[in-house]
């Protein structure tokens, strides 16, 4: 098979260094493949994982991937991007234990080894929605997203965010404490991690230089380190690129425009080596405002500039920068979907240049549950296209609907109703 992305993107035909183990800290993740975080927001009221989160996670762990990243998990009530995202509490601890139990014995009685398991703990900030209305907590304002300034209260303050490393903390010990093999203090996606990331304009100690921007972060790390055991991994999703301007993004030049500049995100992953962190996942965008960037689509909410593959060059060229120059660091790439069937010739051709240590899958995962399972089995050959997630943006409109979130398309027994009663009903309402 030729390369389709001849000069764009890296590709191997033979995928058999997806099979390999990978250690990881003193954990090992049986392959290469990884779940990325995809919120199902159809958790339960008190934030337990409802009946299709189990759903999915069994999917996924029947399927065979090396690592599960368990989607987002609010720290605090008042952190929660819909009323039915996961947020873990001593209260529903219990429900979080069977949900790793689940994931273990699904994949055991599958045939599989056990795959790593991570939680992702959020403070959704500018994008909180804790009862379903926008209740924003945001680091600062900024004319690309505020057509009107928001008030002075949506500002978080100092103090609150000082007291942010022991919520994460918590959440981080109550995830050990469940079975986790580790917790992301996410980073990510202009949640509120990422927003103080490119927080130049903010007064004060948690804005405008490198130090500053960067202290929640690795405060956040540093405190859910201190409350765990030293084998439970404290890793990060971060958005290494954010795809606005200066001052409004992270990982861009002053004056540079919309390119790519990694001289900051490369001064914090040293810095999180240095603090110990064993393991990183790389994304970019915003899923809100640049989905483009985020995922890229075939279907989307506007016509981008740049075709979609350009969009999968720059997050696996970042990523590769990356893993090139912390070797001893794994990294997890993002963004494979839109590749479809030949994504894990990329993602093979990736690892082999040591562009990165494991391949990140999205989409693909709520279309294809059982991706993994077909390539380990057929490292040669290409991905089931029937099966591929269409990059269609359905299950981002059915988020944004404040529905249940799941593939339309390939899953549309238990979605398209979903779609029908909550995204069709409204567009027909316009
Ligand atoms: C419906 C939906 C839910 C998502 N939920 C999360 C999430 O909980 N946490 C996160 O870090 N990223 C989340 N993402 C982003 C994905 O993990 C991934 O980065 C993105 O889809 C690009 O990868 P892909 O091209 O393989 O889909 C979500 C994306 C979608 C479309």
């Amino acid at each position: 098979m030729t390369n389709p992305y001849e000069g764009l993107l890296p590709f191997s035909q033979d995928c058999s260094v997806l099979k390999k183990p990978l250690k990881i800290g003193n954990k090992t993740a049986p392959n290469r493949l990884v779940c990325q975080p995809m919120e199902g927001c159809d958790g339960t009221t008190d934030g337990r994982p409802g009946e299709l989160t189990l759903r999915k996670y069994q999917r996924l762990a029947e399927g065979g991937s090396g690592l599960i990243w368990v989607e987002a998990t609010a720290i605090t009530p008042q952190a929660r991007a819909n009323p039915r995202q996961l947020w873990l509490t001593k209260e529903n601890q219990d429900s979080f234990k069977e949900l790793v139990e689940l994931i273990h014995t699904s994949a055991r009685n599958a045939g599989w080894e056990t795959p790593v398991v991570i939680l992702q703990a959020t403070h959704s900030g500018r994008y909180s929605k804790p009862d379903g209305a926008p209740k924003p907590i945001i680091a600062y304002n900024n004319p690309l997203f505020e057509k009107e300034l928001l008030p002075p209260e949506c500002i978080i303050s100092d103090e609150e965010l000082d007291r942010m490393p022991d919520l994460f903390a918590r959440t981080a010990k109550l995830a050990e404490e469940c079975g986790f093999d580790g917790v992301d203090i996410k980073a990510c996606h202009r949640y509120l991690c990422s927003e103080l990331l490119s927080a130049f304009t903010r007064p004060g100690r948690y804005g405008g230089s490198f130090e500053n921007r960067t202290r929640m972060l690795l405060d956040g790390i540093q405190a859910a380190q201190s409350a765990c055991g030293k084998d439970f991994l404290v890793t990060s999703r971060l958005n290494v690129y954010d795809g606005f301007p200066y001052p409004y993004g992270f990982g861009v030049q002053e004056g540079g425009g919309l390119d790519v500049d990694l001289t900051e995100p490369i001064m914090l992953v040293e810095k999180l080596v240095n603090q110990g962190i064993k393991l990183l996942n790389i994304t970019m965008g915003n899923p809100y405002v640049n989905p483009h960037v985020n995922r890229p689509f075939k279907t989307g909410p506007y016509t981008p500039e740049e075709e979609p593959v350009m969009g999968v060059k720059r997050m696996l060229e970042g990523t590769a920068e990356l893993q090139k120059r912390f070797s001893d660091l794994p990294i997890i790439c993002s963004g494979l979907s839109y590749l479809a069937e030949n994504s894990p010739f990329v993602a093979a051709g990736l690892i082999e240049k040591g562009g990165a240590a494991m391949a990140g899958y999205g989409r693909i995962t709520m279309a294809y549950p059982d991706f993994a399972k077909d390539i380990l089995s057929h490292p040669d050959r290409p991905l089931d296209s029937g099966k591929c997630c269409i990059a269609c943006s359905k299950c981002s409109q059915l988020m944004r609907a404040g529905s249940f979130v799941g593939c339309v398309i390939r899953d549309a027994e238990t979605y398209m109703p979903f779609y029908r009663r909550d995204v069709l009903k409204k567009e027909d309402e316009k």
